[in-house]
């Protein structure tokens, strides 16, 4: 009974992902985007026309002057794990012409999506000389704000909760990594929609947590305008709800600033690869109940890009991809009873 429920739940949250178009064609699109942000950057760096003979890892480092030999590496490793540059047996690297530099814009991008990832590009040559990014540093923050209000958010989210069925349960909810809020906005709106939401009192008591400042100015300032995108409420009907509204608290995932066993579920989504997800896991699992959840959405190798990765890694926090079975190591070693996996943007269930 229990494997027919899942599969159901799965089915539904297969759905929910569908509405975003042919999902192999828009992995696709993403990994051409970011291969090609990627080889634009390091074209411009000089990267193919000093690897037109074979160099090692080490000449590289002293010829750009950078520092960071294990970010060069994973550098060199992605350009060798799809044919770009090849790696000779003496430990060297080479490219061999011509350069394919393929990039196409998916279509489910917003121009401020774009822009934001080919700034995270263009911090890869600095990154190996080792600076870092803050999450959001140089960034717009308007550009943020319509970032995270894309539709891949929304369908992702909503493939969560069909999984997870987050729903059906009460008590304390912690969003973490909440960003700009939108998505913790959607999430009031979700309960509300379910009736777990009444004038001043509510089955449900939501927290959103995120390092940002900058974000977390967005997502209490903008509460409303976010709530209303999903609701047919008004802003002064919404006013008669005002104290079942989300707290926004700033704080990282690695240092969740609640006491263990606080929440009934713990929501990540699109969080892990910005931090050190196995500590990240302890975290959450620690102020999780006994019989509460943690769950959210990853992407997880090796259907994960290799060439998005080094995206992240520009941000000093950020340790990037893993595989599920990295997850379910980490779940159970801090407690978990079971962890379940669903769709190819693959959300996590872990029981508590
Ligand atoms: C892609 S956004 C998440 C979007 C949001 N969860 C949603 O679904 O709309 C990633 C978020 O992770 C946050 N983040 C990065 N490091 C974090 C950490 N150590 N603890 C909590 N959040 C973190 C970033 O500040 C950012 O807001």
């Amino acid at each position: 009974m229990k494997g027919e429920e899942n599969m159901l739940n799965c089915i539904k949250a297969w759905m929910e992902l569908l509405k975003l178009g042919n999902v192999t064609h828009l992995r696709k699109e993403l990994n051409l985007f970011f291969r090609g942000n990627v080889i634009r950057i390091l074209k411009e760096e000089g990267w193919f026309e000093f690897l037109s003979v074979p160099r090692t890892a080490q000449e590289m480092l002293e010829h750009f002057e950078y520092q960071d030999g294990t970010f060069l590496k994973e550098v060199l490793d992605t350009l060798v794990s799809d044919g770009t540059i090849q790696r000779l047996n003496d430990e060297k690297y080479q490219f061999i012409p011509p350069l394919d530099e393929g990039w196409v814009i998916p279509r489910i991008f917003t121009e401020s999506m774009v822009e934001i990832w080919k700034l995270h590009a263009q911090a890869i040559p600095e990154r190996l000389k080792s600076n870092y990014i803050d999450f959001s540093s140089g960034i717009n923050l308007f550009n943020w704000d319509d970032v995270l209000t894309d539709k891949l958010y929304e369908q992702i989210r909503r493939a969560a909760f069909a999984f997870s069925r987050a729903l059906s349960r009460r008590g304390n909810f912690l969003d973490v990594g909440c960003a700009n809020g939108h998505g913790t906005a959607a999430i009031w709106s979700y309960y509300f929609k379910k009736g777990s939401i009444r004038k001043n009192d509510a089955d449900i008591h939501i927290i959103g947590l995120d390092p940002d400042e900058n974000l977390l100015v967005i997502a209490k300032e903008e509460f409303h305008r976010h709530l209303m995108k999903h609701l047919p409420l008004s802003k002064v009907e919404l006013e008669r709800y005002s104290s079942t509204f989300p707290e926004f608290k700033k704080g990282s995932v690695l240092e969740i600033p609640f006491e263990d066993e606080t929440f009934d579920v713990v929501y990540a989504s699109q969080v892990l690869h910005w931090t050190d997800a196995k500590n990240a896991v302890r975290e959450m699992l620690r102020v999780t109940k006994p019989g509460g959840i943690v769950f959210g959405t990853e992407n997880f190798y090796p259907r994960a890009n290799r060439y998005n990765n080094l995206h992240f890694l520009v941000v000093r926090e950020a340790r990037g991809f893993f595989y599920e079975s990295d997850l379910k190591q980490w779940a159970l070693q801090a407690g978990a009873k079971k962890i379940q996996f669903c769709t190819p943007i693959s959300i996590f269930l872990i029981k508590k």
